[in-house]
């Protein structure tokens, strides 16, 4: 110290600092965080209006994952435990984007599902469908420098859930993203096209109808390899006017 006195920190509010800035959705593009036909957001959901935080250094910037956290073996959940996965071969892939239609790189895209039978490996999922002993139905990979992921997996299974009578999930693969900064961080489902069962699905159901037809990949035959995997493409926009509807709380699943 050199005796000097010195003025303390300033705030990012008051510093020169540019931050940048993240579009937010308009309020009819929400997904609603009370949905009557899903009964779990009633209790869950707040009585009061939320508030938009503002856009400080904290919101703006993320986490760094470092590098060789994330193997290459994580991004294949088709072999575990020493075997392989049962059920429809799959190749799901697709790019990561900005709000600008810019790539975003470096973003670690998470993903969890059933397995075939529409199972979870979970304590509190136990409905009479075959576990799979070599499935765990988890996979993790960074986007590359094109903002673009890729996954082997299987087909997962729709799965009942007791939310109505006879009440089945369609088949969807959970994802979770952190992108940049946390106000790029996205959880949400991705849908296989053409399932019968999003009629009756009152989450698939809660996303503004403009913007279901987001949540839902496209089947891609040019991907597909020939005697061995199906392949489904799946783009998802970070924050936004086209961004990827988010979920606004875990949608009761196991794992
Ligand atoms: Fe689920």
């Amino acid at each position: 110290m050199t005796g000097t006195t010195s003025r303390p920190p300033r705030d990012a509010s008051e510093s020169a600092l540019v931050l940048p800035r993240y579009l937010r959705d308009p309020e009819e593009q929400r997904t609603p965080l009370a949905y009557p036909g899903y009964k779990s957001t009633a209790l869950r959901a707040p009585l009061r209006t939320p508030v938009d935080l503002p856009h400080r250094l904290t919101e703006v910037t993320g986490p760094v994952l470092g590098e060789d956290r994330v193997v290459p073996t994580d991004a294949d959940l088709t072999l575990r435990m020493g075997g392989e996965a049962q059920g429809q071969r799959i190749i799901v892939f697709g790019r990561v984007l900005d709000s600008d239609g810019r790539p975003v790189p470096d973003a670690l895209v998470e993903v969890w599902q059933a397995n075939a039978g529409g199972r979870y490996r979970h304590v509190v999922d136990n409905w009479p469908a075959p576990l799979d002993p070599h499935f765990d139905g988890l996979g993790r990979v960074v986007t590359d420098s094109l903002g673009r992921y890729e996954f082997t997996t299987i087909k997962p299974g729709a799965y009942p859930w007791g939310n109505h009578h006879n009440a089945w999930r369609p088949a969807h693969i959970h994802f979770s993203l952190f992108g940049q900064a946390f106000t790029q961080r996205l959880v949400t489902q991705m849908y296989f096209p053409g399932d019968p069962l999003f009629e009756q699905d009152p989450i698939f159901n809660a996303i503004p109808p403009a913007a279901r037809y987001r949540t839902i990949s496209r089947f891609d035959l040019d991907r597909t390899q020939d005697n061995w995997a199906l392949a489904y493409q799946w783009d998802i926009v970070l924050r936004g006017q086209d961004q990827t509807p988010f979920e606004t709380d875990d949608d009761g699943d196991v794992a």
